[in-house]
Order: structure tokens, then C-alpha cells, then sequence
């Protein structure tokens, strides 16, 4: 049997910090407010002279594939996770091709919000084990602070979202590696949290250029109350069907990289399974929450730190848009 394992982890942020104090001076919050509800202390947010999704994403992989000693040649497919691509459409998939110099291989877009590197991981761990591939690149990558209402009508979402990009190389082996994943969704509580526009749901009278300027347009709207109960309950049960499905004991997790959604999220469920401070990792205190960056983000972060060693077991889950939630377990 064959099965596939991350042989590579990257990662790229924005150069520029953007401060609770800095935030405080656009719009009416303050850094006691954001940090006792999220935890966030620093977020990036990019030079739109200088940014776009696909070439973060395109710095995240060439970090992957240098530390997997592989080339952009190997590559052989790609799936993109990312609800901020670069156009409505097409995909950033294909735009990261095009920076990687990959003209012909497929680029698949995958747009399950902070669930979707997750998704992304496991569709590409199905083809791997299938035998169509043998190298194949999976990015998660947002910007989100284009998009972002700066000012006191847009603070329950501008604080928490920011931008980043990260990337893992996938390859088979000849055992696990990624042990299983599990994926959900629940789409009656879509209007929970999204984004309404560019969607074919807008008449076309409601999208000349005057009405945009002074309606609801773009605007990210969340029920924070309603993300935030979901959320919890969510991740846990996502988490423990990870555990049944491999007979393993939270114990055994060397390793839980949540998505970083929330500081509050991930703490209530360090509580509530009991794990140790070394057994979860957050880094949403100077990144903010990437979506489908955070992941990859914190992944590539912890290996860099050491945090992740050969047979180690790691835990990822997410919960976001949608609603939509996912875990995966992987052997290291
Ligand atoms: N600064 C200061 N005050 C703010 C604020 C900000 N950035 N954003 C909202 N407020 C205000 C609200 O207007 C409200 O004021 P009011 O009582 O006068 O109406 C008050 O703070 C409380 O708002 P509420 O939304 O009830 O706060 P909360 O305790 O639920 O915290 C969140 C808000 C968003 C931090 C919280 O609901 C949350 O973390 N939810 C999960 C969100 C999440 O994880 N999203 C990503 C999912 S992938």
C-alpha cells in the first residue's frame, strides 16, 4: 500500500507588522479589548505595491523545496488553498504555476476557508496514494487586509484577519505519514461568516458602480458569538474522530497545530482534552488569523523550531466559513 507524507515545509509573511496600538489610531478599539478576546497582539498586512497571494505563495514553496532538497521541476501538481485569490477567477492555483514556471501541470483551487488547507492536504494525500502523482505542492495563502473596513463599522473582523502564505510538499512513502483526515461541513450557517460579493446572488442592477460605493459590498460579516460556539464544540469532535479512526489517546498527540482562529478557541480546547502547553502551538499573537495560511504557517514555524521530530504525532484541525471543519493526523 501506498501512502503519502509532508517531505517539506515554507513559509512567507508580509514585511509589515501592523500593531493593536497601530489599529487603535484607525478605528475605535484598543489592544486590551483585542488581546483579551483573540489573543492577537501583531498581524502583517501586505505592500500592494509589492504583494499578491500567488507570489507569497510562490516564496512559501521555494522554502519547502529547499528545505525537501527538491526543485520546482519535481512538482507535478498543485492545490491551492485560498478565499482571497488574486482575481475572482481564474484561481491563484494558476498563477502560482505560472511564478513556479510550470507551464501544463494541473492547479487545482480550493476555497474551504480556515478548513481548506486541510481539505487541500487530503486531496492531495488521495492522490498520491492513488499513484497519479509523486510530488505535489499544497499552499495555503490569503490577503485579507485589502479587503478589510478599517475603521470602527468593519472592527469585529478587522482586527482578527491578516495575510500570510504557507506550503507543504507531499511524496509517497512506503507507510504513514498522513495517518487519515477528516472532513465536514454544515452549509446552514453560511451567512455566519462570508462575504457576500463578487457572488452571481447580487442583481445586476445592485452592482453598478454607484450602488457598490455605498452598500454592504465585499464586507466580511461575522456572528463572532455563533463562529466562536460552533467553533469549540467543532474542533473537538473533529480531533477525537481523528484519534478513534487511528486508536490513539490524546496522549499521544506529540503535537496539536489548531487553526489559528482564535487564542480563546485554542485554549478552551487545550482545556477541555487536558493537553500540556508543548502539546499545542499557537503563533496568532503575532500573525493574526491567516484562514487557510494559518495552518501551513504554523506547521512550517514549528519545524523550523525543532517542535516537530521524525515518528512524532501531529494533530491539525480547523474550523472556519461554511461552517466547515477538518482534521488530519499525521505520522512525522
Ligand atoms: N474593539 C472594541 N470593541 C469591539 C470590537 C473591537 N475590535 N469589535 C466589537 N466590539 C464591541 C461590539 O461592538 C460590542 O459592543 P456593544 O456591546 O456596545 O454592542 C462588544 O464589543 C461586544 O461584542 P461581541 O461581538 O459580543 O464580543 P465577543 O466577546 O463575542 O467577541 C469576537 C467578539 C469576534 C472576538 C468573538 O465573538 C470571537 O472570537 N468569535 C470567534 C470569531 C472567530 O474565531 N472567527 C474566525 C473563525 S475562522
Amino acid at each position: 500500500m501506498r501512502f503519502s507524507k509532508i517531505v517539506g515545509l515554507g513559509h512567507h509573511v508580509p514585511e509589515t507588522v501592523i500593531t493593536n496600538a497601530q489599529l487603535s489610531a484607525m478605528m475605535d478599539t484598543t489592544d486590551e479589548w483585542i488581546t483579551e478576546r483573540t489573543g492577537i497582539k501583531e498581524r502583517r498586512w501586505i505592500d500592494p505595491a509589492k504583494d499578491t497571494v500567488a507570489n507569497m505563495a510562490t516564496k512559501a514553496t521555494r522554502l519547502a523545496l529547499k528545505r525537501a532538497n527538491l526543485t520546482e521541476k519535481d512538482i507535478e501538481f498543485i492545490v491551492f488553498a485560498t478565499i482571497t485569490p488574486d482575481y475572482f477567477f481564474p484561481g491563484s492555483g494558476v498563477l502560482l504555476q505560472r511564478e513556479l514556471g510550470l507551464e501544463g501541470i494541473g492547479a487545482l483551487d480550493i476555497r474551504n476557508a480556515c478548513s481548506g488547507f486541510i481539505y487541500a492536504l487530503s486531496v492531495a494525500d488521495q492522490f498520491i496514494k492513488s499513484g497519479m502523482y509523486k510530488t505535489i505542492l499544497v499552499v495555503g495563502a490569503e490577503i485579507q487586509s485589502t479587503a478589510i473596513d478599517a475603521t470602527t463599522r468593519g472592527r469585529n473582523t478587522a482586527v482578527i484577519f491578516a495575510d500570510g502564505a504557507g506550503a507543504a510538499i507531499l511524496q509517497p512513502a512506503d507507510k504513514p505519514g498522513i495517518l487519515s483526515t477528516h472532513l465536514h461541513s454544515d452549509g446552514r450557517f453560511a451567512e455566519e461568516l462570508y462575504v457576500r460579493d463578487p457572488g452571481s446572488s447580487r442583481p445586476r442592477e445592485e452592482r453598478q458602480p454607484e450602488q457598490i460605493l455605498d452598500t454592504t459590498h465585499f464586507k466580511v460579516v461575522m456572528n463572532g458569538n455563533q463562529v466562536f460556539k460552533h467553533a469549540v464544540v467543532r474542533f473537538m469532535e473533529v480531533i477525537n474522530e481523528a484519534l478513534n479512526a487511528n486508536s490513539m489517546k490524546k496522549e499521544e498527540i506529540t503535537l496539536l497545530v489548531p487553526h489559528q482562529a482564535n487564542l480563546r478557541i485554542s485554549q478552551f480546547i487545550q482545556e477541555k482534552m487536558a493537553l500540556r502547553d508543548d502539546q499545542v502551538y499557537n503563533n496568532i499573537m503575532r500573525y493574526g488569523n491567516t484562514t487557510a495560511a494559518s495552518i501551513p504557517i504554523a506547521l512550517s514555524e514549528a519545524w523550523g523550531e525543532g517542535r516537530i521530530k521524525e515518528n512524532d504525532v501531529i494533530c491539525l484541525a480547523a474550523f472556519g466559513s461554511g461552517f466547515t471543519w477538518a482534521s488530519a493526523l499525521i505520522r512525522w
